[in-house]
């Protein structure tokens, strides 16, 4: 069965919750207007418990299946936060606030995790329990985290989790995922290096940082092209070079940062000493000092298998076509923080498409309303055949 019928006459009402939530953007976790509205739709929709204030701003709901929620249990996943951008889309719906959009369409997730929130409180036709997770901070602030540290896991009983990101250049009504890794690593570095300033008449009086840090650039190529296995995948990319004031002054200290990016955690822990070895190496042959600031970003984002498998067969029965899914999909060097719940849940993360729309995180990016009924019956179906007691 395609897509369910009773969504057709919801899709106003969460239509209208999605540009309440693109109109009022939040960041991070100042997200708390959206959470507010959240766990007032899911009063008003009569799940069972509604939770606020779990890693700081994230929601929880609970709805029981028609056995009392005894059993099995899935948690679905929204995250709720905005970018810190200005918005240059035009739509009526745009957003009123300075310097914060929806980019990234989580306010389209939020939208279709409610509505199946709604349809699933009013029909509980499953045997377990539903967790529903809003979730603040996706966007570099790992607000999984901070909901799992605050317990998510131990308050609350889940044995399977999925979660949704739309995707521009993938079709309405067309989903795509893969097991094992889907999107990458997203670690950062900031190399400070320490040489001896001077004037640029004078070169060798002076510890060039200007001249190590090239060398930097240059020899962390490396990693890639001569470190990392060919068939394996990893970014390593210097983003900010800071050095110097003047044409006629060799600066004392230059600074590069960058991300590394992989999809492996042997190739993440690979790429990272490998780093600290060349820069290391390269400073102490240059006369130069170096502090070497390593910051673990988000995990590789790692499907598992069965439920991978498990979410594609329903994303086929709810496009009612499976030409429709693509179950090899890519991996991504993009990051998630659903990475975190992957760790330590079986589950899996998957995209719907957006249509022919701007890429995520462009001004003129919107998550397009019509993704909304099939969103909405993939996060139904998962749960009515994942929770089905026949
Ligand atoms: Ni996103």
């Amino acid at each position: 069965m395609p897509i369910i019928n009773r969504l057709a006459e919801m899709q106003d009402e969460i239509t209208a919750w999605r540009r309440d939530f693109h109109e009022h953007p939040e960041i991070l976790y100042e997200t708390h207007r959206t959470s507010a509205k959240v766990a007032e739709i899911l009063n008003e929709i009569g799940v069972d418990e509604v939770i606020t204030g779990v890693g700081r701003t994230g929601v929880v709901g609970i709805i029981k299946g028609r056995n009392g929620g005894a059993g099995k249990s899935i948690a679905l996943r929204a995250d709720i936060d905005a970018l810190p951008m200005t918005e240059e889309t035009g739509k009526e719906y745009a957003s009123k606030i300075d310097g914060a959009m929806h980019a990234c369409g989580h306010d389209g997730h939020t939208a279709m995790l409610l509505g199946a929130a709604k349809y699933l409180a009013e029909t509980r036709n499953f045997d377990g329990t539903v967790v529903l997770i809003f979730q603040p901070a996706e966007e570099g602030g790992a607000g999984a985290k901070a909901m799992m540290d605050d317990g998510l896991f131990t308050r609350w009983h889940v044995d399977e989790i999925y979660g949704l990101h739309n995707l521009p250049g993938i079709s309405i009504g067309e989903f795509a995922t893969r097991p094992g890794p889907l999107l990458a690593s997203t670690d950062e570095f900031t190399i400070t290096i320490k040489g001896l300033g001077g004037h640029a008449a004078y070169p060798h009086h002076t510890i060039d940082p200007i001249v190590v840090g090239s060398q930097i650039v240059s020899a962390i190529q490396s990693i890639a092209s001569r470190n990392v296995a060919p068939l394996e995948s990893v970014v390593v990319s210097v983003t900010v070079f800071k050095a110097g004031t003047a044409h006629n002054i060799i600066p004392d200290t230059a600074q590069l940062s960058g991300t590394i990016r992989s999809l492996t955690s042997d190739v993440r822990k690979q790429a990272a000493e490998r780093l600290k070895q060349i820069v290391e190496g390269i400073c102490a042959a240059n006369g130069a000092s170096v502090d070497f600031n390593f910051m673990d970003g988000y995990p590789p984002t790692k499907n598992h298998a069965a439920q991978a498998e498990f979410a594609t067969k329903i994303a086929e029965e709810v496009t009612g076509n499976d030409t429709k899914v693509n179950p090899d999909l890519q991996p991504s060097m993009g990051g998630e923080d659903f990475a975190y719940y992957l760790e330590e849940k079986p589950g899996a993360f998957l995209f719907i498409g957006n249509g022919d729309s701007a890429g995520l995180h462009h001004p003129e990016y919107d998550f397009n309303d019509e993704a909304i009924p099939y969103g909405c019956s993939l996060f139904i179906k998962l749960v009515e055949t994942s929770l089905s007691s026949t």
